[in-house]
């Protein structure tokens, strides 16, 4: 049984995983400087990795690391070299959420393992859905900013004692999301030839999930500025920041948000009523299905990025 990653954890067990990872890992691959996080779907990722000398533990074997409980999330850490630059990396495929019921220190824990291992870049990617006209399903999202609403409530991974020797206690986050990563990322997106609009810059929403949001919800989080709304990526970035490790975070629209009123139509007008049957609820295996789909572009996009760097 591995030791339990909770509420008030000591540097120990860090120093635990990180030193498991590194006695089974050549001394380039155990000094990884960018680490990439698969979100739903973009497991492919992975494949980015140069096969010779790829090395992969899965997560049950990891001290300290939860498993990941939801469908289109495969559970492993692999290392390996990427891009013509053959950028040392080490790529989570599959990632742990708030809803699966882990706290945000089982969530974060593999952050605070990257910074020991070295990383000093952290490509966060994940599945969002769109509050807004202008993001269609498709396109790809590189984060200017997030509005985290647990945050609001006191939900933070940092809450608890700080671990000073990682970062302060009052980490700012106006300046989270890196921007010469999020250049590099249009620069690629150029050099890929991707179409205009297709690739935006995106504010994301962080909610703890798993029910989508209701159509009250997303007016909300529309009218508050939010573009993009997700179940992921936020606490990851927050426990990057306070590190100081950089962080790029990409999102591919999986979905539209349905948004407008649900009782706004006359009951008695039949091609009213009708119109509501039109709006199809988001579902997980869409979200999935459309990360599968753009697994490429997404692929592409990050393996073009890491050789920018
Ligand atoms: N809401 C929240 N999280 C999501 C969505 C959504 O519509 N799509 C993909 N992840």
């Amino acid at each position: 049984m591995p030791p339990q990653v909770s509420n008030g954890e000591t540097d120990e067990l860090f120093t635990v995983t990180a030193d498991y990872l590194r006695k089974r890992l050549t001394p380039e691959l155990s000094q990884p400087k960018v680490a990439i996080i698969c979100g739903s779907g973009l497991g492919g990722l992975v494949d980015t990795l140069e096969e010779t000398d790829k090395v992969e533990f899965l997560y049950e074997e990891i001290p300290g690391f939860v498993s990941s409980t939801v469908p289109g999330h495969a559970g492993k850490l692999a290392f390996g070299l990427l891009g013509e630059n053959k950028m040392p990396t080490v790529i989570m495929v599959g990632r742990f959420h708030f809803y699966e019921g882990y706290n945000l220190n089982q969530i974060t824990f593999p952050i605070r393992i990257f910074k020991l291992l070295g990383v000093e870049i952290l490509i966060v990617t994940g599945a969002a859905g769109s509050l807004r006209e202008e993001f269609a399903t498709g396109d790809i999202g590189v984060l200017s900013d997030h509005i985290s609403i647990p945050g609001f409530s006191g939900i933070n991974p940092l809450i608890g004692p700080n671990l000073t020797t990682f970062g302060p206690r009052f980490p700012a986050l106006s300046d989270a999301y890196d921007y010469d990563l999020r250049v590099k990322a249009f620069k690629a997106a150029r050099k890929l030839n991707f179409t205009t609009g297709s690739i935006k810059e995106a504010i994301y929403c962080f909610l703890g999930g798993p029910s989508y949001e209701t159509r009250a919800e997303a007016r909300f989080l529309n009218s508050m500025g939010g573009d993009v709304v997700g179940m992921s990526t936020v606490p990851e970035i927050i426990v990057a920041k306070h590190c100081g490790i950089k962080v790029l975070g990409l999102i591919l629209v999986t979905n539209q948000v349905i948004r407008n009123k649900a009782k706004s139509a006359d009951p008695m007008d039949y091609q009213q009523m009708m119109n509501y049957q039109d709006e199809k609820p988001v579902n997980h295996e869409e979200v999935i299905a459309l990360g599968v789909l753009k697994a490429l572009d997404m692929k592409n996009l990050i393996k073009t990025i890491i050789e920018l760097i």
